[in-house]
């Protein structure tokens, strides 16, 4: 049966983006992206809340030229070669390939891609990635910690669910950057 992973790149308090909505103390150094290259390298199929799918989308165009850093083409490759599913009560339409939209977190729809997906699967943002935690539809946690307090804005986790993990792994980076890998208790 394949996984469910919810990864998020957060503040060391836990934020996805600050209380001003900006999220670019966030981004990853070439380490950093290297290493979030290989954890979505094996990934068949991402489900995105609609708000991280309008940020992700970008990789559908972005330049892949050999000027581009390694890292940029990589990721872009990767991202391109998945499945998506955006979830969305408003959106129209959606502006990359290989993408369907959902109207709703249907919990036995997942269980089911779940047991019939041939490989992992990602599920983000903190809104989406939240209701799947809330369900028990997650199966392992990746966070990358960044050495920077925000004091307030989106939380990576969900508030107002209790659960007791595994920690399964970790990586420091040059740039302060901790990665933690945990497996959920069930
Ligand atoms: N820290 C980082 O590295 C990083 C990276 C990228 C982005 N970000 C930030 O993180 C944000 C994304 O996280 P987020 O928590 O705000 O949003 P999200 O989970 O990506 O998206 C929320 C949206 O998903 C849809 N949705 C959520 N639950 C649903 C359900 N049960 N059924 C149907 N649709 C559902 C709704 O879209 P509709 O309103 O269309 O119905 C909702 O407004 C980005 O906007 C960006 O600011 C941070």
């Amino acid at each position: 049966m394949a996984k469910l992973i919810y990864s998020a790149i957060a503040s060391l308090d836990g934020y996805v983006e600050d209380d001003q909505g900006r999220f670019e103390w966030a981004a990853p150094d070439q380490e950093v992206h290297a290493f979030v290259n290989d954890l979505e390298r094996p990934i068949g199929v991402y489900l995105y809340g609609r708000r991280m799918y309008e940020t992700m989308v970008f990789w559908e165009t972005v330049d892949t030229g050999s000027d581009e850093p390694a890292v940029i083409r990589d990721f872009a490759q990767i991202w391109r070669a998945a499945d998506k599913i955006v979830y969305s009560r408003t959106l129209q339409a959606v502006s990359s390939a290989r993408t369907r939209i959902e109207r709703d977190l249907d919990v036995e729809a997942v269980r089911r891609l779940k047991e019939t997906s041939e490989s992992d699967i990602t599920i983000g943002g903190a809104e989406l990635g939240g209701q799947a935690i809330a369900a028990g539809l997650v199966d392992e946690l990746h966070l990358l910690l960044g050495p920077i307090i925000v004091g307030g804005g989106k939380p990576a986790l969900p508030r107002n669910v209790h659960a007791q993990l595994q920690l399964i792994g970790e990586r420091r980076f040059q740039s302060g950057v901790v990665h933690l890998h945990y497996r959920m208790r069930t």
